[in-house]
């Protein structure tokens, strides 16, 4: 990606939702700018993630693939440790903050269920939620595939998953303000009956300061939870060997695993 390239701003998200309200505004797309801003406050959250994925790489390790970088949190801190960092991602407006947060990682647009990476990785990682959006099992089988695929033999995936959808999102109202507007950001957890997880459900509303607009906006996020059988099952059938399972190194709610090809 172009390392030039200039990200939208806070203003930019909140004119989108004012301008476009009938239109999708997620924070993975048009509140890109939100996300990241989420994301900058949370420094110590991925010093301790990074903390819990690192006894599980190989002294040896070289290179690392991050499917779902995102913004980029953990990138950084892949950086500092391995000399080759490739982050790869399905959101071409999240990669734009990434790129302004790495600083050599190479950064990828494309779905780790159907991509066509050439390299081979000594360790390939996905963690915050990564895989609660692998919302079928063809989702999951073909993510597993796909990193199998791409990993070095003796290689190690380390993931974390949801287990329990009670920690998925505390519900609860946030307020941003910023180049003059303001956004308000109302979060719910409901169930979602189609899917062996919840929904988040968000609704934004965004006040224009100066010139006394408002609009709404909402987005509905179904978000996969999972069983340590599916786990070892698809990563089974995917042609992982050895997994382990770590209840206390993730978030609350999650657990850590370490599958080894
Ligand atoms: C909650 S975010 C976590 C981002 C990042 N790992 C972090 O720690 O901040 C989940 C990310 O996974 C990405 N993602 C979800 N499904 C994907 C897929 N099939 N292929 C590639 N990226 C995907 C999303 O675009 C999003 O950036």
């Amino acid at each position: 990606m172009n390392r030039s390239q200039s990200t939208p701003t806070f203003a930019d998200a909140c004119e989108s939702v004012l301008s476009e309200p009938e239109s999708e505004h997620s924070l993975y797309t048009t509140l890109a700018p939100l996300y990241d801003r989420l994301m900058a406050d949370l420094e110590e959250h991925y010093d301790n993630k990074f903390r819990a994925l690192a006894p599980h790489v190989p002294e040896t390790a070289e290179t690392v693939l991050e499917v779902g970088c995102g913004v980029g949190g953990l990138l950084p801190l892949l950086e500092a440790r391995f000399p080759h960092v490739v982050g790869l991602d399905r959101r071409p407006e999240l990669l734009a903050f990434a790129e302004r947060r790495a600083r050599h990682a190479a950064l990828v647009e494309g779905d780790v269920t159907d991509c066509d990476l050439d390299e081979r990785f000594d360790v390939v990682v996905a963690v915050e939620y990564v895989t609660a959006h692998l919302l079928t099992d063809d989702d999951l089988a073909a993510a597993f595939e796909t990193v199998y695929d791409r990993l070095q033999p003796e290689g190690v995936f380390v993931f974390d998953a949801v287990v329990d959808p009670v920690a998925v999102e505390e519900p609860g109202v946030d307020v941003f303000t910023g180049g003059g507007y303001r956004l308000e950001r109302a979060v719910d957890v409901v169930p979602a009956p189609d899917l062996p997880g919840v929904r988040v459900d968000t609704d934004y509303r965004v006040t224009d300061v100066a010139g006394d607009r408002q609009a709404t906006a909402s987005e509905r996020l179904p978000v996969r939870t999972f069983t340590l059988v599916e786990l070892r099952d698809a990563l089974a059938a995917a042609g992982f060997g050895d997994v382990v399972v770590e209840h206390d190194a993730a978030d609350e709610g999650a657990v850590l695993v370490v599958a080894r090809r």
